[in-house]
């Protein structure tokens, strides 16, 4: 029963069961997605992608990486956690005529029905990092890959100066310690711990690699309006806006935030705000 006496729906109680859902179906990420798209478009041109190629797009959220490689004619599924970004998803491939790109709901540390050997692509842009066993993550993610074919994850990296690694920083100093044995998504971003993830899942070290790339997140509104865009709809950040709320440091989250934002705004415009961002982007061969 929820709070009005109204039994649950199914949704409703898995996402209460499940933190790691609750977390990314508490906003909206599309609001933040969207100043994604150019170098979600700009990432994928990178991939290669040729006709009938299957690609998996391992959370997924509402398609940045999964569209644009559907517009390149993969055969795309892209799977997340969040109902309200797989609906998403399905709406926009929908809206772009793309019947070669589907969104369904999983989890990156158990994608039970997505048959072994099936993809020739696997792409996880900010995705499995957030899952909460890594290890069960990478070795799905290696289950799922046909032999010959590629892995390509983009993780936030760990004390990184640039933008989301702050932001995650900042929002972290304000929201309560995360649970014993908790594993923090940030560790994607360390070259070691990849490594050790993957070989855990049977793949040899000389079939990892590594490189650093960057993300622009392009906002058609000023860093002030960008931190609400993030309170308001970015989990982690809600997060951090409903503990400091409760602890009475409102004012210093918004004001470190605003301050992140504007030292890293690259925009010339006083209307629009861009920022860039640094991320690792691994490549494993099967
Ligand atoms: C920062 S968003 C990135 C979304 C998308 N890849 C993009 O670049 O726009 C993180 C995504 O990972 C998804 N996610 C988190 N944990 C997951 C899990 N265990 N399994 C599948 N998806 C997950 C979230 O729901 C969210 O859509």
């Amino acid at each position: 029963m929820n709070a009005t006496g109204v039994p649950m729906q199914t949704t409703e109680l898995r996402s209460k069961l499940n933190p790691n859902k609750a977390l990314w179906e508490k906003g909206d990420f599309t609001r933040i997605a969207e100043t994604m798209r150019e170098s979600g478009e700009a990432l994928v041109a990178k991939f290669g992608i040729t006709k009938g190629l299957k690609v998996l797009d391992l959370g997924c959220g509402d398609g940045t990486t999964a569209i644009p490689a559907a517009k390149r004619g993969a055969d795309v599924l892209g799977v997340d956690i969040a109902a309200n970004l797989v609906a998403a998803g399905n709406k926009r491939a929908e809206d772009f005529g793309l019947g070669n790109c589907r969104f369904q709901e999983g989890d990156a540390c158990d994608m039970k029905g997505v048959p072994d050997r099936s993809f020739d692509l696997v792409v996880s842009i900010f995705g499995a990092m957030f899952a909460p066993k890594p290890f069960d993550a990478a070795k799905e993610m290696v289950r799922v890959t046909r032999p010959g074919g590629r892995i390509v994850m983009g993780n936030w990296i760990p004390n990184d100066p640039t933008f989301v690694a702050q932001v995650l920083n900042v929002s972290s100093a304000f929201t309560p310690p995360p649970p014993e044995g908790f594993v923090s998504p940030m560790t994607w971003g360390v070259e070691s711990s990849v490594t050790e993830r993957f070989l855990a899942a049977g793949v040899p070290a000389a079939k990892i690699s590594f490189a650093r790339d960057t993300f622009t997140f392009n906002f058609s509104g000023t860093p002030e309006d960008f931190v609400g865009q993030f309170k308001n709809y970015y989990g982690p950040a809600m997060n951090a806006f409903e503990a400091a709320e409760k602890s009475g440091r409102t004012a210093d989250l918004q004001a470190q935030l605003e301050h992140l934002f504007k030292a890293q705004n690259k925009s010339s415009r006083k209307d629009t705000t861009s920022i860039p961002a640094t991320f690792l982007r691994v490549a494993v061969a099967l």
